[in-house]
């Protein structure tokens, strides 16, 4: 059994209300009876890219398992990669920031799905060469490819502004290939559909959460920063289809 802890969209950004979120789903994790084979952060690690913000993130992110983390919007390719220097293998400097990771028999392949300077997602074409590279063609265990901006329509006049643009080209690229799964995060909600044949499963928003447009929330915002912080448990068992699990905890 190999069991994935997928945490989304901390946006640390100095505040107790953000760090505590995120405690509460770390704390949460330490506790498990089985240490987690890895955690992952499917991005908006920091509110705004600061250096200050990613030592804060490097602070809280220093668990006792491996950790594998990714870019959001909210985060800036440079101070990223200085401030989580010891979470990011990834060739080059600043964006995008592209990593392939073995964690056990897992092969994670870590999409960076964001546009310096602007909020929506798109994978270009020279990320869409160098991600038709690093797929095999068959994989023996689980293998994951994740990303921060999930490759589907909301139907939501706010998040649909911010969505991954330029689905098309990367369905191709995706299609056929061995994957487990496509771990995303972003919209601050936990998410299950499919995409090119694959899974799409996106964690939970840490920071906040963004209901449906036609569900209430606490204040005329579309964010609901009330809502309880959560994580995805994703578990994979040799010959099983995946499973995966929500959590709340509180
Ligand atoms: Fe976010
Ligand atoms: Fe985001």
């Amino acid at each position: 059994m190999y069991v994935i802890a997928h945490l989304s969209d901390p946006h640390l950004d100095g505040s107790e209300e953000a760090r505590s979120r995120l405690r509460r789903i770390t704390s949460y994790v330490a506790g498990f009876k089985r240490p987690v084979d890895v955690v992952l952060v499917t991005g908006d690690l920091a509110d705004h890219g600061a250096p200050d913000e990613y030592a804060e993130v490097a602070s809280e992110l220093s668990l006792e398992v491996p950790v594998l983390v990714l870019p959001g919007n909210h985060d800036v390719s440079s101070p990223l990669r200085t401030g989580l220097a010891s979470f990011v293998s990834s060739p080059g400097e600043g964006h995008p920031v592209h990593q392939v990771r073995d964690v056990g028999e897992a092969r994670f392949v870590l999409v960076d799905s964001t546009v310096p300077g602007a909020d929506h997602g798109l994978i270009s074409a020279d990320s869409l060469a160098w991600l038709d590279g690093v797929l095999p063609s068959s994989f023996d265990g689980p293998l994951f490819v994740a990303m921060h901006h999930p490759p589907l329509d909301l139907h939501h006049p706010v998040m649909d502004q911010w969505k991954l643009e330029q689905q098309a080209p990367l369905a191709e690229v995706l299609t056929g290939k061995p994957i487990t799964a496509i771990l995303t995060g972003h919209v601050h909600t936990p998410i299950t559909t499919t995409f090119a044949g694959h899974p799409v499963l996106g964690a939970p928003g840490i920071r906040s959460t963004v209901p449906f447009d036609f569900e209430p929330t606490p204040t005329d915002s579309f964010v609901d920063p009330t809502a309880y912080p959560g994580l995805a448990i994703h578990v994979h068992t040799p010959g099983e289809p995946l499973q995966t699990a929500f959590r709340f905890p509180h």
